[in-house]
């Protein structure tokens, strides 16, 4: 989708920036399933807006989207969303959650099991969570890195936690600083790794992905999910064609 939003805010999200198909014949089938159409804006609300919740948040927001921002601390939203034009938006995370046909979790994995508590029945609804979400041991302690292992790893772990939700895995292991000058790149997209077990999900997903610019490519279900970490083959940034050879060896 074209930008809808005039120059100066492209500026602007140039510097909010500091925010692949499933395999080959495959799309048809997953994008007949979305419930939406092409191109048609979504409403979308973020669980976290730090680094790369706040550069991810504002592509959508520039691909014509409406975005709600939300954290513990919606006040301290304010300077993101005010440069980000009317279609971005501060609230709680249950504002966000009652906001969004999609929602975007992007916190300290530490944080997925108290959202869980709190938001699981309202995220079991959305057409579709995007979990960005990594338990990282430096951050998150080794326990729960252990724990979430001991779960089938990220992805499974997540869908234990958010029962009923439509979870598909991105944007996992590209940096928030790279996401903005990544997007739309020529000649050839960048590739983003999904891993997901609901079929509209993914198509949804699919097209989200490829309306800020970067190609999306399927590498398996929720289980695969432990695999699009930072720190694995498909970290970091590749072609689509690349991470479907990676993606190949994995499985
Ligand atoms: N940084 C990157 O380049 C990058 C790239 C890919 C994936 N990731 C992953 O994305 C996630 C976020 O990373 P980040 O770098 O964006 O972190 P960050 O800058 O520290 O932001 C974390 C966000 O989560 C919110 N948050 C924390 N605990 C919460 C809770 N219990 N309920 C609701 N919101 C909560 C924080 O807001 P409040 O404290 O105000 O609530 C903040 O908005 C991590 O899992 C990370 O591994 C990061």
């Amino acid at each position: 989708m074209m930008p809808l939003l005039p120059p100066t805010r492209r500026a602007v999200f140039r510097l909010a920036g500091g925010a692949a198909g499933v395999l080959a014949g495959a799309f048809g089938p997953l994008a007949a399933l979305a419930q939406n159409q092409p191109g048609e804006p979504l409403k979308i609300g973020t669980i976290g807006a730090g680094r790369e919740g706040g550069a991810l948040g504002a592509l959508f927001v520039k691909a014509g989207h409406k975005v709600m921002f939300s954290s513990r601390h919606p006040d301290q939203l304010k300077d993101l969303v005010a440069g980000l034009g009317p279609l971005a938006s501060a609230g709680t995370v249950t504002e966000a959650v009652a906001f969004g046909d999609v929602v975007l979790l992007v916190v300290p994995y530490g944080a997925v099991a108290e959202i869980g508590q709190a938001h699981a029945a309202g995220l079991a609804k959305k057409q579709l969570v995007i979990d960005v979400s990594n338990p990282i041991a430096r951050r998150d302690g080794e326990d729960l890195v252990k724990r979430v292992n001991e779960e089938g790893g990220a992805g499974l772990a997540t869908q234990k936690a958010l029962p009923g939700a439509k979870i598909v895995r991105a944007f996992n292991a590209i940096g928030y600083s790279q996401l903005a000058t990544l997007a739309h790149r020529q000649p050839e997209p960048a590739g983003v790794p999904i891993a997901g077990d609901d079929k509209a999900a993914l198509a949804l997903a699919e097209r989200l992905i490829r309306g800020i610019g970067f190609e999306p490519v399927a590498v398996g279900g929720l289980a695969m999910g432990k695999y699009l970490v930072p720190g694995t083959p498909l970290g970091g940034v590749h072609t689509p064609a690349e991470l479907r050879q990676i993606a190949a060896t994995l499985k």
